[in-house]
């Protein structure tokens, strides 16, 4: 049988077992979830042998484990991929905006809503699948495999650079594959060959050592949530412009070439406004919505709190306030030197009746990988032949902090075979998997596979 065949001849079967995955609450993030990300882990492994790989183990980091298999029939000449997915999701809350319960995946028309049905969870399921095919139908993939299944990417991969160093030799491969990010819409394939980098931060503004009677106090002692609020103001000069100082030095500028090409991929304006539920776009003028979510740096708040957030008033003047702030980067700045760049800053601005402390949280390098490769080769060709429609390059503004990893200490590129749709609402309420896009991603790796090989 053809393996093409045969993956038509199991979908219902692929997706029973994608159910059984995302019914295991593997929030990273979250220590009452440790036992289900473990459980998912062990899942995973259970399936790789049940795939057809001869070795599949739960290795421990100082985090959540990795889980690593490999299978290697094509013999030493014949390429190595190396497959990395991540099996931790993101927490499900708001609860109560989700139409279906978020670890009951639900299935609606041709949508599988859950959390993780699309990042990450459906996505890596397909490279299991299309080994399975292979394994039913050929005997073995027709290239050499491993597979890196990570249980802590939503956390920022904190256990992760150095279990690829310390793991080096193990993981050697020629290229690497991820699916793990979305496709410009269902009848058009792209390739991400650009993801921003991350630095994430705590701050902290302490005043007095007390909370204080905002009538008796107010007026003659700074208060720390105004304090924050007018640092946060001036981390900006203009819309999307980023004012701390140094902190666009490394940025390597779009070249003319690269900012036409850009402008041809297809961008539809109102719906993009309609998913993101905003009325006006914002940000840098000088920049395309594309470049200014996918190209530029940026700076965010993700959360402020301080003092009294409870029904109904209290007058308080806090004795602190906090903030997380997140940066995406762009090639070529550090997350290191960034995060030390933003401590100067507020340092300078912080006015002296309060302290600033500000905590490392996690924080993760920029990728660009390269477009000629033989291995890009294959997946456009990949995609088309599944799609009908060849794949255009895009940038992605998300994060994958792995991919720069990959590159420094093993020296390798990452593909990034993407198969989500930009509608399916990662990290939010009713996330969903576009199943035809499940059964194609798998024939797609399929195809992947068999390009490399020859
Ligand atoms: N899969 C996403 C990243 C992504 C989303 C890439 C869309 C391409 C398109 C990944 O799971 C993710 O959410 N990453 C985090 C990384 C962070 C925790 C370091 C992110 O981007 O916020
Ligand atoms: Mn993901
Ligand atoms: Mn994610």
């Amino acid at each position: 049988m053809d393996p093409f065949d045969y993956v038509r001849a199991n979908q219902s079967r692929f997706l029973a077992e994608l159910l059984d995955l995302l019914r295991i609450p593997s929030i990273s993030t979250q220590p009452e979830h440790k036992p289900d990300v473990e459980r998912a882990a062990a899942w995973l492994r259970d399936q790789l042998l049940a795939a057809g790989f001869p070795h599949a183990d739960i290795l421990p980091t100082a985090g959540h484990p990795v889980v690593y298999a490999e299978w290697l029939p094509a013999g030493p000449h014949a390429p190595t991929i190396l497959i990395y997915g991540h099996y931790d999701v993101q927490p499900p809350d708001p609860l109560d905006e989700w139409r279906t319960p978020p670890f009951e995946p639900t299935i609606v028309g041709d949508d599988l809503f859950a959390r993780g049905a699309s990042d990450d969870k459906g996505q890596l399921y397909t490279h299991l699948k299309a080994i399975e095919a292979f394994q039913a139908t050929a005997g073995a993939p027709p290239v050499n495999v491993k597979c890196i299944f990570e249980g802590e990417e939503e956390i920022g991969s904190p256990n992760l650079e150095l279990f690829v160093r310390q793991h080096a030799e193990l993981l050697a491969a020629d290229v690497a594959v991820i699916s793990d990010a979305d496709i410009l819409s269902k009848d058009l394939p792209s390739i991400v060959y650009a993801l921003r980098g991350m630095a994430y931060v705590e701050v902290e503004v302490t005043g007095p050592d007390h909370d204080l009677h905002s009538g008796i106090y107010g007026g003659a002692v700074l208060n720390p949530n105004n304090a924050l609020c007018a640092m946060i103001a001036r981390l900006h000069d203009t819309p999307g412009h980023v004012a701390i100082p140094g902190f666009y030095d490394q940025v390597r500028d779009l070249d003319p070439d690269e900012r036409a090409e850009l402008a041809r991929i297809p961008f539809d304006r109102a719906a993009w406004l309609r998913e993101a539920g905003v009325e006006t776009d914002w940000g840098e003028p000088d920049y395309t919505i594309v470049e200014r979510a996918t190209a530029r740096p940026t700076l965010d708040v993700n959360g402020i709190w301080g003092g009294y957030t409870q029904p109904g008033a209290k007058t308080v003047l806090p004795g602190r306030a906090c903030a997380k702030i997140s940066m995406r980067l762009v090639p070529d700045q550090e997350p290191a030197q960034i995060v030390q760049m933003l401590r100067d800053y507020l340092a300078h601005i912080a006015p002296p009746a309060v302290t600033v402390q500000v905590r490392d949280l996690h924080s993760g390098r920029p990728a660009i990988v390269g477009r000629d490769s033989p291995a890009m080769q294959a997946a456009r060709r990949a995609y088309a032949a599944v799609f009908g429609q060849e794949p255009v390059f895009v940038r992605s503004g998300g994060s994958i902090p792995v991919v720069a990893t990959f590159q420094q200490v093993l020296g390798i590129e990452t593909i990034l075979m993407g198969f989500g749709l930009p509608d399916d609402r990662l990290h939010s309420p009713n996330e969903k998997f576009h199943l035809p896009n499940f059964y194609k991603g798998i024939e797609t790796l399929i195809h992947f596979l068999r390009l490399l090989s020859v």
